[in-house]
Order: structure tokens, then C-alpha cells, then sequence
């Protein structure tokens, strides 16, 4: 079968199609046949060995998130069927319940092989339905970003009708995480380098945005919005140069979801308010398979679209890496296989 993977050194070079043998699943596994996969800006660091000592051993095979049908089942395998579509999931041992060290152990795409390959063979409960109304791309684009916007809202944030949710950016995560804000009747700020990207969001219910490039110290002007003593919930994808903004912008007991760090990885703001105005610093990294399963649910029920930007063939995966490192993008970066 194809695949794409980092072959036998750590670059963006060695990136390269090769062939591996066919797998075949065994007790309580099924084989999927990949029909799509999708980007996530950790993609990028991938094959820099961003993420160190903890990956898996070279080759490893790209891209954590996708979309397969169920073509043949192992022994004992009971909840799934053939024809089944299904979606892996990012972490293979995180299926429901508080992280812990084991559950975050075994990630898609870097500590395990990712979903660029014609079939992938996993776990019965490493995988979940997709929501049936989601064509191949749409559903190839939630078990990272969605999930991650959903446990940081649903899961963790709680976030309640006639809360201000305020959302950084307008990459993967953040679109999820303003539609599934809307959704839960939270009144919602974006914020992006681009007005265009702004106009955007507007067309999908963003309630107020603020271009934060023009606008330097939107904090402020995020907290003059919201009211009150500030915003409710932030979902913080800038890291080091955003936090003072949304320290600024969050009320007092307010909770800011640490997401990410793509401005830098180092906490550089003053500690005091954040112990005075009992804010929450609340660490996601995606979620769980309960997690998958109950933000599929709402998809289906709301009959929700993720917004995808572009999609690639199998071949054109540095194409579609490139487009993800321009920042140009507006929605998922999907792949055809
Ligand atoms: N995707 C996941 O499943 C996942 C899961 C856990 C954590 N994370 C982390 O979350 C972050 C975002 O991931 P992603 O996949 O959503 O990335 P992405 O699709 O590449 O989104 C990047 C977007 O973030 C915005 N951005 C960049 N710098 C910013 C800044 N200083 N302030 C505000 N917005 C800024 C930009 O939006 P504008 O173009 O609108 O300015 C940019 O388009 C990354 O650090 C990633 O590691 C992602």
C-alpha cells in the first residue's frame, strides 16, 4: 500500500511517498481504507521532530486525522461493521474520563503512524462513526481540532447561553471552536490579522471581532465589549505574545484554555492577577474518544459544517503543508486519497 512518511531522517525533506505491505487486523481490530485525511499546524513540526524523544522511531506515517471505511474486522470485533465510516482518533488510549500520563501516551501522526496510508488497521475502540451527514473532507477534520474546541468549551469550560466566548484567530481549531460557541448561545469576539478573515467570521455568527494587528491591545477592547468585568472564556492559541491580551481581557474567575503556543512557548506575563482574579489556566490537548462521540452527536443534531479551505491529492501533500505554513488559510486543509 501507499503511504507518506518522514523516511529515515527528521526534515520536511524526507517527507517522501514509499510503499509498505498490507496490514491485516487481528482480534478486536478493524482495516480501514483511508478515503481522506486533514492537516493541523502540529503537521508542521512533525517532521522537525517537534515533539522529541517521544516519537515513534522512523519511518512514520503522516497527518494524525482522517476518514476510512470499515473494509474488514478481526476477530471479537462487535460495535463496528463493514462499510462502516469511521474516524481514527488522535489519542488511540484516551477513551473516556481525566487525562492522565497513558491516555496522552499514544497520539496519531506522531507517537503512532498517521492516516496517510491506503488502510490503516486500529483498535475497534480507536475509532469512531462519523457523523452521517459529513461528506469524506468535513468528517477527516474533527478528531483533532474539533475535539480540541469542543473539550475546551463542552467538556471543560462548561460555557453556558449568554456567555462571551472569545476566540483567537481563525485556524482549525478556532472556526470550531466559534461555531460550537454559537451553538451553545454564547455571545462570541474573533480576533484575526485580517479583515477579510474577519468579514468571514462575521457571516458565520461572530457577534463582534477585532483585527489584532490594527488593534494591538485588544485586550481591552475585548473586555470594553464584553462588559461587565470581562470576557468569560478565552480560547488561547497564541501562547506568549497573546496571554497578557487575554489576561487583560478575562474577567475575574473567568477560564483561559490553553491551547497554543504559536507565538512562543514562554509564559511571560505578570502572576499576580491571575492568583487575585481567581482566572483559570486550563492546559487541552484534544480530548477523548467520549469526547469524539458526544461532539459527533451535536454535529448531527445541528447538522453543523466544518469549513474547509482547500483539498489536495495524496501526491500534493507538500503543497498542502505549504498552503497550512502561509497562514493564508481559512478553514481545514483537507487531502483526497
Ligand atoms: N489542531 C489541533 O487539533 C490542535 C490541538 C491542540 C492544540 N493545537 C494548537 O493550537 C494552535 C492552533 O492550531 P491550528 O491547527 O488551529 O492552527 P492553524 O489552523 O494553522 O491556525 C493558525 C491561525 O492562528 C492564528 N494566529 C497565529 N498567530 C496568532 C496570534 N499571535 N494571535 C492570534 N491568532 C494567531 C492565525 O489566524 P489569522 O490568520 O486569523 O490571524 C492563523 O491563521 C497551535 O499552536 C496548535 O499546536 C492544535
Amino acid at each position: 500500500m501507499r503511504v507518506f512518511q518522514v523516511e529515515d531522517a527528521w526534515s520536511m525533506e524526507n517527507v517522501r511517498i514509499n510503499t509498505r505491505p498490507e496490514p491485516e487486523p487481528r482480534s478486536g481490530q478493524v482495516r480501514l481504507r483511508m478515503k481522506a485525511s486533514a492537516l493541523n499546524y502540529r503537521d508542521l513540526l512533525v517532521p522537525l521532530r517537534g515533539y522529541g524523544s517521544r516519537m515513534k522511531a522512523l519511518p512514520l506515517i503522516m497527518l494524525s486525522d482522517g476518514l476510512g471505511i470499515v473494509e474488514s474486522v478481526g476477530e471479537g470485533v462487535s460495535n463496528l461493521s463493514i462499510g462502516d465510516r469511521v474516524c481514527p482518533l488522535f489519542f488511540q488510549s484516551w477513551i473516556s474520563g481525566e487525562p492522565n500520563k497513558k491516555r496522552l501516551s499514544l497520539s496519531l501522526g506522531c507517537e503512532l503512524d498517521g492516516t496517510m496510508a491506503e488502510l490503516m488497521v486500529l483498535p475497534e475502540e480507536g475509532v469512531a462513526l462519523a457523523p452521517e451527514h459529513l461528506d469524506d473532507m468535513a468528517a477527516a477534520s474533527l478528531p483533532s481540532a474539533a475535539v480540541t474546541a469542543w473539550r475546551a468549551l463542552v467538556t471543560e469550560g462548561r460555557v453556558k447561553p449568554g456567555d462571551t466566548v472569545l476566540v483567537q484567530g481563525t485556524g482549525g481549531v478556532s472556526l470550531f471552536a466559534l461555531q460550537f460557541a454559537k451553538l451553545l448561545g454564547a455571545f462570541v469576539i474573533v480576533t484575526s490579522s485580517s479583515d477579510e478573515k474577519l468579514a468571514r467570521v462575521r457571516a458565520m455568527g461572530a457577534d463582534e471581532t477585532i483585527n489584532y494587528r490594527k488593534v494591538p491591545e485588544w485586550g481591552k477592547r475585548a473586555r470594553d465589549i464584553a462588559g461587565k468585568d470581562g470576557v468569560d472564556h478565552i480560547v488561547e492559541v497564541g501562547g506568549q505574545a497573546t496571554l497578557p491580551q487575554s489576561l487583560r481581557a478575562v474577567r475575574a474567575g473567568g477560564t483561559i484554555s490553553m491551547i497554543g503556543v504559536l507565538s512562543g512557548g514562554i509564559m511571560d506575563v505578570p502572576l499576580g492577577p491571575i492568583v487575585t482574579r481567581h482566572v483559570r489556566l486550563q492546559g487541552i490537548t484534544v480530548g477523548s474518544r467520549d469526547d469524539f462521540v458526544a461532539m459527533a452527536a451535536a454535529i448531527a443534531r445541528h447538522q453543523l459544517h466544518p469549513v474547509i479551505d482547500q483539498v489536495f491529492a495524496f501526491e500534493e501533500l507538500h503543497a498542502a503543508l505549504d498552503r497550512l505554513s502561509s497562514g493564508r488559510h481559512f478553514g481545514k486543509i483537507c487531502i483526497a486519497h
